[in-house]
């Protein structure tokens, strides 16, 4: 039994999935990167839950032509020691994860001081020249790549004779064990969550594709979650180049059945359409984070074919009627087995979801005066921008300081004040004290420094929430969200009672 009681809907934990095309085991998904989620997803895995979101490699990879035993070489290695140097120059930490073909490491560049994931090839596989190709191509497409959420690659190397990578270090978590410790805790990612997550992978896929590249393998574990709740999509281990003007070509059928577009088995796919399975990908993906469901039961290729052949997805709002049928609309197309009917660009999905978000509340915000107050002109873009995204069409009014923030409440009433702490002039403190005595309004504060001692001050004085910055975006409109919310709450319970 999966998640929330879904019929398998979580997978089997040893990746016993048996690919046409893979004739020995292939490694399970392994991942190092925080002890505490590996824990509870091996919890998880054990009684069904988890996932088995393991690469196929393609037929190439498996020996068509070259050693073929490399594939039962491929072990628990976990890369070099820590301690050793690497192109003299990086001093191995640890491991961070690994897949089928690659090990990734931590380590330190030591003339830049500075943290570095390095990747891999096993050992196994570096006396094939296909896989050998394959890594290059690997680090070439990410070397076109230039975005906030896409991995940064900095160099390529060899070690022994072996190749290897050195990217930006990562620190964090990806979008599988987010959404695995969600479920273990019993509850649902929340929708404005997911949301900023999504909005951010879709960017990032949109900067892959206009590299020329298709990314081939995104799936949540290839999503990394950093500081700050960015989003870095890593492993274009299974990426190509497309030439949209092209004929069509060969494409080999590799990737993670549960996240593969049903026209990776075509050979006669006409080379525009060769994205679209990024697409598919994509619905796959927020799907689950929306619902907390993968759309379809599918653990092996040999499922993937029995879905593909005529299965529905469940209707998002079905499983989770907070979402409007704007929802079901966005996620569906982008699902649809036939890619001509799909969703045609990341960007166009991002889109979607946004529209189908603004359904949730459409009417309700445009009543909606937002207060923001700081000195910091750089607080104040970001907030003014990510309070836009969470509450559209809400007025939202910046100023540069406290009395400033108490003259435009007088003037107009405001449904929200989201002040900083230290503001020369009037305080943060004194601007909540202020605003007590003559409002009932949801007051946030956002602080660079404080703790404990000055959210049980302000909690005194009567302020409704507390954020320490740098403040990520989507936590300020989701304790925004909350504080109105339950100030109405308690509005109308305050009505009742009279
Ligand atoms: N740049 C990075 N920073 C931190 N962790 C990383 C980084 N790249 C990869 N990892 C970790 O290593 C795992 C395997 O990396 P990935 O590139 O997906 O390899 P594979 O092709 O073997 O699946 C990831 O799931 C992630 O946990
Ligand atoms: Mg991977």
């Amino acid at each position: 039994m999966g998640r929330d009681g879904h019929p398998k809907a979580g997978r089997s934990s040893n990746g016993a999935a048996t690919p046409p095309v893979a004739t020995t085991p292939h490694p399970a998904y392994a991942d190092t990167r925080d002890a505490k989620t590996a824990a509870a997803k091996a919890a998880a895995a054990a009684d069904g839950g988890g996932r088995n979101d393991t690469t196929i490699p393609s037929i190439e990879l498996l020996g068509r032509g070259d050693d073929t035993s490399v594939h039962a070489e491929a072990g628990a290695w976990e890369g070099p020691a820590a301690g050793s140097l690497i192109g003299n120059t990086y001093r191995v930490v640890g491991p961070l994860g690994q897949g089928g073909m690659g090990v990734v490491v931590l380590a330190l560049d030591e003339r830049l001081e500075r943290d570095v994931a390095i990747k891999l090839i096993r050992p196994a596989y570096t006396r094939s020249q296909t896989a050998r190709e394959r890594f290059l191509i690997e680090a070439r497409a990410m070397a076109r790549v230039r975005h906030e959420n896409v991995v940064e690659i900095y160099a390529f190397g060899e070690l022994d004779e072996a190749p290897y990578f050195v990217m930006e270090y990562v620190p964090g978590t990806n979008v599988a064990n987010w959404l695995d410790d969600a479920i273990l805790e019993d509850r649902l990612p929340s929708v404005d969550e997911a949301l900023g997550f999504l909005d951010q992978i879709c960017r990032g896929v949109t900067a892959i594709h206009s590299s020329g590249t298709v990314h081939g393998d995104l799936k949540p574990s290839n999503l990394l979650i950093g500081p700050a709740s960015r989003i870095a999509i890593a492993d274009m281990g299974l990426s190509r180049l497309f030439d949209p003007t092209g004929q069509p070509g060969e494409h080999p059928m590799a990737g993670t059945p549960a996240y593969m577009a049903p026209e990776f088995a075509r050979t006669d796919l006409p080379s525009e359409l060769i994205q679209r399975g990024d697409i598919y990908a994509l619905g796959v993906i927020a799907f689950e984070m929306l619902t907390g469901h993968p759309p379809f039961d599918i653990e092996s290729t040999a499922d993937m074919l029995l879905v593909h052949s005529g299965a529905r997805a469940p209707l998002p709002s079905q499983l989770r009627p907070e979402l409007t049928t704007a929802f079901d609309n966005a996620l569906l197309k982008a699902l649809s087995f036939d890619p001509v009917q799909r969703t045609r660009t990341p960007d166009a999905f991002r889109k979607a979801l946004l529209e189908a978000r603004e359904s949730i509340t459409a009417g309700h915000n445009n009543a909606l005066r937002i207060v923001v107050a700081d000195d910091d002109s750089d607080f104040l873009e970001l907030a003014s921008e990510a309070l836009a995204y969470g509450f559209p069409g809400a007025q939202i009014e910046l100023v540069a300081d406290g009395e400033a923030a108490l003259a435009a409440c007088d003037r107009e009433p405001a449904s929200l004040a989201v002040i900083d702490l230290n503001m020369p002039g009037l305080n943060g403190v004194e601007l909540t004290a202020a605003l007590r005595a003559n409002y009932s309004l949801p007051i946030v504060v956002v602080t660079a420094s404080g703790g404990a001692p000055d959210w049980h001050l302000l909690s005194a004085l009567g302020a409704d929430g507390f954020l320490v910055k740098p403040i990520d975006p989507f936590a300020l409109v989701a304790l925004a969200r909350k504080a109105i919310d339950s100030k109405k709450r308690r509005g109308t319970a305050a009505k009742k009672a009279r």
